[in-house]
């Protein structure tokens, strides 16, 4: 817990470092990263892409700046990229896709944010001189906005293969890849096979203050390399932070599993609490509560869980609620979280 008797369930990016990490950030031994001459960000950057199965890694500031040089590196002005419609690059990336890319998007809908392979195959355009080129395809693994979906390996492989008879590369936006693959009990290397490029985040569960990396063959991050330059991407003495991402990297994966079953340990808990919706188990951490049957829009019930009972969460639609488990929620965060959103919705059917 963080603040003394808060239940704080806004996000996993919440988490702060570990007294492993903060050793191993003091104790690091730094360099001129910009000019490839850090030895913690080169060790991280071999080992993210060992785990991951790629060629090369490129460690940045954000997952934001992370699908940012992914995305330049890939598309040009005026080209179109597809992607499901609430991805994090389509929502919450402060319209970087049409403000810096200069791409179109080409949104498609789907109910969990998992696009089928038919649904990708026909988002490709035609070759035509009056339509945009489709320069890439963009997945979410595990899918924020969705509620926390995992795609299976089988699923980004149908999608990707999709893409690629196009021929049409496929980025990953794995900000939680680690959640997915936990999930799923699968190597995180077998979700990144299929796709050409991909990034995770070491701040989110994984617990490290700072850093994302980008992956793909050695040729994409030597060109993505220059793209992080061109947005100011490029860090002087980085190791400092890649010294928690390796703590992150290798210490901190399974531990996710815990926050898992965290998130199902609440939905069990609302399920049959009148007004509220819960959807079916929540596939990894995160928790999308429906709070429409009360009355109550999600900022008004989130603002009266703050007010009357601190716990805290996130309104991502006019009537949703999401609540992320992490490693500073535990279970009776969670009973509190359950007891805090019954007494909400309780009180708010009697005065209705
Ligand atoms: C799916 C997804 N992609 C990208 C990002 C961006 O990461 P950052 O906050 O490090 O910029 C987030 C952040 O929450 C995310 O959930």
């Amino acid at each position: 817990m963080l603040l003394k008797g808060r239940h704080d369930f806004r996000s996993d990016t919440i988490t702060e470092p570990t007294e492993a990490m903060r050793r191993a950030m003091y104790e690091a031994e730094v360099g001129d990263s910009a000019r490839g001459d850090d030895p913690t960000v080169a060790a991280l950057e071999e080992e993210a892409a060992a785990l991951l199965g790629k060629e090369a890694a490129m460690l940045v500031p954000s997952g934001t700046m992370a699908n940012l040089v992914s995305l330049l590196t890939w598309v040009r002005r005026g080209e179109e990229v597809i992607a499901e419609h609430r991805a994090h690059v389509v929502m919450s990336e402060a319209g970087s896709l049409g403000g810096v890319v200069g791409a179109m998007v080409r949104t498609i809908v789907t109910p969990d944010g998992i696009l089928r392979p038919e649904q990708v195959e026909a988002a490709v355009r035609a070759p035509s001189v009056l339509s945009p080129r489709t320069a890439l395809l963009c997945i979410e693994n595990t899918h924020n906005y969705a509620g926390g979906t995992v795609w299976s390996v089988e699923q980004v492989r149908a999608a990707a293969e999709a893409a690629h008879r196009h021929d049409v590369p496929v980025h990953m936006d794995g900000a939680r890849i680690f959640n997915a693959a936990v999930a799923l009990g699968v190597p995180a290397a077998e979700l990144a096979a299929p796709v050409d490029s991909l990034m995770f985040c070491l701040s989110k569960g994984l617990s490290a203050p700072v850093g994302s990396l980008v992956l793909g063959t050695r040729a994409f991050v030597e060109e993505a390399r220059k793209r992080r330059q061109m947005v100011g991407g490029a860090m002087r003495q980085a190791g400092v932070l890649a010294a928690a991402g390796l703590v992150a990297i290798r210490t901190m994966v399974e531990r996710l599993a815990e926050d898992h079953q965290r998130a199902r340990r609440l939905a069990q808990q609302l399920v049959g609490v009148p007004g509220i919706e819960v959807g079916p188990e929540p596939p990894s951490n995160m928790v999308m509560v429906d709070v429409r049957g009360t009355g109550l829009s999600a900022a008004e019930f989130g603002e009266r869980l703050a007010s009357g009972h601190n716990v805290w969460t996130l309104a991502v639609a006019p009537t949703v609620l999401r609540f992320v488990t992490h490693r500073h929620v535990d279970d009776s965060d969670v009973d509190q979280a359950a007891r805090a959103i019954r007494a909400v919705a309780g009180s708010r059917r009697i005065g209705a």
